[in-house]
């Protein structure tokens, strides 16, 4: 174990590489009490997961799942880098999460519903009925001549439908791609073309901040969006928020639109056998940002993915059938996907399930949640530790939970969050998690096993069990531990959680994730594929890693990716907007925000009529999350001689610091114009640096 480190170490700047300003942080050693409970406690762990007993060592999370037909082969890397794993094998993934849990636990809670509204009751779904409901689900769906392989797209909020329905679809072998609620009807619109699909379900409204949400408005928008780009689609199946009431203005279309609730009638008590589906069949897709203009549609499998999370849930979230969990993220995002959905019914979890903000009606709301359903696992992300440390810093204090563990997720947590987190939230007896990964990896890469490491606040620790990190410069030559230096973070070895493809698109994969550093094309040894995450990372001496930010012009707001070039050509639908660049700024609650800057076309005057419809824009087209700071009408872009854009200069200007030397662009002059109406006449830029993300921000073309 690693002993504490007292030396402060400030790096130097280093030309070829990012430069990284860090203090060592000291080190909080679990609980005895925590250790002597935890799943996984033995440091051995590290040499079973070895690379040299790869990839054999993952046998143990194929374990965890039950199977119809055993697996033949662990990984199969003929068609590198498509890697499938335990090939052979027949299983499926509701099974795992439901059927298997029937004997033992029928009784017990897998969800617990926790509607905004604090005046109305929780709603307690047991294993029993998950089953019942699921079936009649699947029946239904598979009444409308749904099968394995089709793709249906959601558009649903945080209510127990929405496993019930991913579900459903996995014991069908449907594959299911859900997209964020808060997600615009066109973002919606623009999935279902991509994925193909026909079908669309959501539900008529949710609870939002006090207000009950028209979401039926949105499925009109997303299935006029689709069909636009070319995809038909012919049903669409609403949930209620009030079974047997339609609580949205919009009206119903005939022939397309039914209610779940009234087609469930015909399939009462209906039981449908889980199908035994092919190890590597897709279980899902799960569409995020990168740096084109077009999300990607990461897919998933059943087997690989559902060992993983499965295996990550029990070991690093350490969740035991007698805990209450709560991840606070949204199933929207993959956060929830593995997290809330697979992980943690796979291991007969008892999880809570939130409708609404966690500082709705007021920041005490989570704590009360805790206190009254003796929640003792807890997982939010940083955006949220802020907001809520903001508003309500003595909160916790008032209220007589315990946790044992907590996990943070979705964006680098400052030391100083992470310390009101451990020692308000967790009452300083909570271990800290914190976890670093990405949609496209399924599960955990980065992360302490909270009964054998120390937690060091803002570095998410060593690698998870059997994944290998290694960063690796501009230049593909591995940066050492210790250096002080950053680069781009990889994974040396696949691991079973690992996206498949992006949906359709195999070459972008290919050229995503590994063509940077992988220098023989055609091989098939997986040694000479190494993954590339997109974040930029520093590893200190003691092997943990502090994970910098996307190196792939995605911005991180609240721990959700946006994209550069969708933020920027929503922009561009506003007819008078001919060019626009977006840059991120830091926030103190959400982390990163956008600002944009647009310029006109030539003879349009400046209005706010303009500026506001920018931001109705990227509402419009990607969803309220998107929407700008600022939006700043220049007289020019500030570009090199070769026309590009110099979005790095805009991103100083917004965050207050100096621009630096810009006297090689093609207009200087603009420049200090932009600066001027941003910070105001007087100079007010500090000389602090940068976060590594906005530093670097704009040199992906
Ligand atoms: C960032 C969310 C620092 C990172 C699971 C990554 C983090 C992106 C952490 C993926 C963490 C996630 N510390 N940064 N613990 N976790 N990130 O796909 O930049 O929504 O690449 O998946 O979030 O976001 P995504």
């Amino acid at each position: 174990m690693a002993k504490t480190v007292e030396t402060k170490e400030l790096t130097e700047v280093s030309e070829a590489q990012i430069a990284v300003h860090w203090k060592e942080e000291e080190y909080y050693q679990p609980s005895e009490k925590f250790k002597a409970q935890a799943y996984l406690r033995d440091p051995r762990i590290f040499d079973r997961f070895g690379l040299d007993r790869f990839p054999d060592c993952f046998k143990e999370y194929a374990d965890m799942l039950t199977w119809f037909e055993p697996y033949r082969t662990v990984l199969d890397t003929s068609d590198a880098p498509f890697w499938k794993w335990f090939v052979g094998g027949k299983i499926n993934a509701c099974y795992n999460c439901v059927d298997r849990h029937l004997d033992k636990y029928k009784s017990k809670a897998a969800f617990i519903f926790v509607p905004e509204p604090e005046k109305e009751p929780d709603v307690v779904i047991k294993y029993q009925e998950l089953y019942s409901r699921v079936n009649e689900l699947a029946a239904l769906l598979r009444g409308l001549g749904l099968k394995a392989g089709d793709r249906v797209t959601f558009h649903m909020p945080m209510v127990p439908e929405l496993p019930i329905t991913m579900l459903a679809c996995a014991r069908l072998g449907i594959i299911h791609s859900q997209v964020f609620g808060g997600f615009s009807g066109q973002a919606c619109g623009s999935r279902m073309q991509d994925s193909g699909s026909r079908v669309l379900i959501t539900m008529d409204s949710y609870w939002r901040n006090g207000t009950l949400v028209d979401h039926k408005a949105n499925a009109d928008i997303a299935v006029r969006a689709a069909k636009d780009l070319g995809q038909d689609v012919d049903k669409v199946l609403v949930w209620q928020r009030y079974p047997g009431k339609y609580s949205a203005k919009t009206p119903m279309v005939s022939g397309r639109d039914f209610f779940v609730n009234d087609l469930l009638k015909d399939y009462k008590g209906k039981k449908v056998e889980p199908v035994a589906l092919a190890s590597e069949g897709p279980l899902f897709l799960m569409y995020s940002s990168g740096t084109t203009g077009k999300p990607k549609g990461a897919q998933h499998s059943i087997a690989g993915y559902l060992s993983y999370v499965t295996a990550t849930s029990k070991w690093i979230l350490d969740i035991h059938p007698d805990d209450i969990y709560w991840c606070m993220a949204d199933i929207g995002w993959i956060t929830g996907h593995s997290y809330i959905v697979y992980g943690p019914l796979a291991n007969a979890a008892t999880s809570v399930l939130y409708e609404g903000v966690p500082t709705f009606p007021d920041a005490g709301r989570p704590w009360r949640i805790a206190e009254r359903l003796g929640v003792n696992i807890f997982h939010t992300a940083p955006t949220a530790i802020r907001m809520l440390r903001k508003l309500g810093p003595q909160e916790p204090r008032t209220y007589k939970y315990h946790f044992k563990s907590m996990t943070t997720v979705g964006e680098p947590i400052e030391p100083e969050a992470w310390r009101w987190y451990y020692d308000e939230v967790g009452k300083r007896e909570a271990v800290i998690t914190d976890t670093w990964w990405m949609t496209e990896t399924g599960g955990f890469l980065g992360t302490t096993v909270p009964a054998i490491h120390p937690m060091k606040p803002g570095s998410c620790g060593p690698g998870a069990p059997g994944i290998h990190p290694v960063i690796y410069d501009e230049t593909g030559a591995e940066v050492p531990k210790g250096s002080g230096k950053a680069g781009n973070i990889c994974i040396r070895n696949p691991w079973p959680g690992i996206m498949q493809t992006i949906w359709g698109d195999r070459d972008r994969y290919v050229k995503t994730y590994f063509a940077k550093y992988n220098k023989k094309p055609k091989s098939k040894d997986w040694r000479d594929w190494p993954f590339m995450c997109g974040d930029g990372a520093v590893q200190a001496a003691d092997g943990y890693y502090r994970i910098l930010g996307r190196i792939d012009d995605v911005i991180n707001v609240a721990g959700h990716r946006l994209g550069t070039k969708e933020i920027e050509s929503a922009c561009l639908t506003v007819p008078e907007v001919a060019e626009a660049a977006v840059v991120p700024v830091q926030d103190e609650v959400k982390g990163r925000v956008p600002e944009v800057y647009i310029a006109v076309k030539p003879g349009v005057p400046h209005s706010q009529d303009i500026i506001d419809r920018v931001v109705k824009a990227n509402e419009d087209v990607i969803g309220k999350i998107a929407r700008p700071k600022h939006v700043y009408i220049v007289p020019d872009m500030p570009k090199t001689r070769s026309g590009k854009i110099m979005r790095r200069v805009l991103a100083a200007i917004s965050n207050r610091r100096d621009v630096g030397d810009v006297t090689t662009l093609a207009n200087p002059d603009v420049v200090e114009q932009i600066r001027a109406m941003v910070q105001g006449q007087a100079v007010v830029a500090t000389q602090e640096a940068l976060p590594e993300d906005i530093a670097k921000f704009g040199e992906v073309e």
